[in-house]
């Protein structure tokens, strides 16, 4: 249990305690404080808000501005694409274009993980996105403490989750730049490693808020499979062969990971299971595959895992890895 007598200063908590809606006007806010029973955050819902950015640097992207060349412009391209094309950002909602093939790819992470946290109650989401993890884990009846730069894809996992299960908390501020948390059983990090300006600061960050023997969760876009992928940003082919982070703007900012990369991030953790995944789905043969049900697509990886010709074309790593200690 967490010890919520523990006075915390709201100056460094960067949390929804201290958010307000856009015009700076209060919200309801539940008694104690959070992470508050998603239940309780039923008046939420729709409601926009925002609160002190973790990091300065957010509050001018998230009026539009231009971000610096680099990781920052992934931020850019999510400020522009959740204005234009929301539909398209908000994956857990069923009516969205790529719900069915996000949550596939989302289940298929999960077939590697779930065994790992279904034995944790408290789990920070860093780079939490549209709720796509945080979501499923409410639904658990986990606390939940979601990171990410990005306010609008902090209101859709809170739009989400509002009156369901579980205990929520959100912070509007970067991996690298994380509030001091009480200590949780598991870290998702899906798909964000790739994309920040420090991964290394990341992972550090992961590690302090994580329990000694606690879990991390985490995928990176694996370098191969990344650049024959469907969408892969045309004329990023040399940067890719140069070994350097693939850079376009928009949100096509990437730096891809071989094997020895992934393990070198991870030097300090306890490496359970390290797979090469998303072949058959978000991956080079997911045409070829065709669709399929989860059965099929789990039948598909494992034979382009096991084929000597395909096994290096895997799109994603992911990765269970424990912290050391007990
Ligand atoms: C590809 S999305 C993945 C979202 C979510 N983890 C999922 O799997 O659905 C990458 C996410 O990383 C977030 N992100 C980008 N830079 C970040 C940083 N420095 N720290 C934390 N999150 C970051 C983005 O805003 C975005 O939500």
């Amino acid at each position: 249990m967490i010890d919520r007598t523990v006075a915390v200063n709201p100056e460094s908590v960067l949390s929804l305690f201290e958010a307000t809606a856009l015009d700076g006007s209060p919200l309801p806010r539940p008694p104690g404080r959070p992470p508050w029973p998603c239940i309780a955050l039923d008046r939420w819902a729709g409601r926009a808000f925002r609160m002190p950015p973790g990091d300065p640097r957010l509050e001018a992207i998230s009026r539009g501005e231009p971000a610096p060349p680099g990781p920052l412009w992934n931020l850019e391209g999510a400020v522009r694409d959740w204005a234009q094309h929301p539909d398209w950002m908000d994956l857990q909602d069923p009516s969205s274009p790529v719900h069915g093939v996000t949550m596939l790819e989302r289940d298929l992470y999960l077939h590697h993980w779930e065994t790992a946290l279904r034995g944790a109650s408290r789990v920070l989401d860093l780079g939490v996105g549209a709720g796509r993890f945080a979501g499923w884990l409410l639904e658990r009846g986990c606390e939940v403490e979601g990171v990410d730069p990005i306010l609008p894809s902090l209101w859709r996992t809170l739009w989400h989750a509002a009156g369901g299960p579980g205990r929520l908390d959100l912070h509007w501020t970067t991996g690298e730049r994380l509030p001091d948390l009480a200590p949780v059983d598991a870290v998702v990090c899906a798909e964000v490693a790739c994309y920040v300006e420090d991964p290394e600061a990341l992972v550090e960050a992961a590690t302090r808020v994580l329990k000694p023997g606690g879990v991390l969760c985490l995928s990176v876009e694996a370098t191969l499979g990344w650049a024959a992928a469907p969408g892969v940003a045309p004329g990023t082919l040399g940067a890719l062969l140069d070994g350097g982070p693939v850079s376009a703007w928009g949100d096509r900012w990437v730096r891809t990971y071989d094997e020895a990369a992934v393990r070198a991030l991870l030097h300090d953790f306890e490496i359970l299971e390290l797979a090469p995944t998303h072949y058959a789905v978000g991956g080079p043969f997911e045409a070829a595959a065709g669709a399929g049900d989860f059965p099929t697509l789990l039948d598909w990886e494992a034979r382009c895992r096991a084929h000597p010709i395909t096994r290096p074309w895997n799109r994603a790593w992911t990765v269970l890895a424990r912290k050391r200690g007990v």
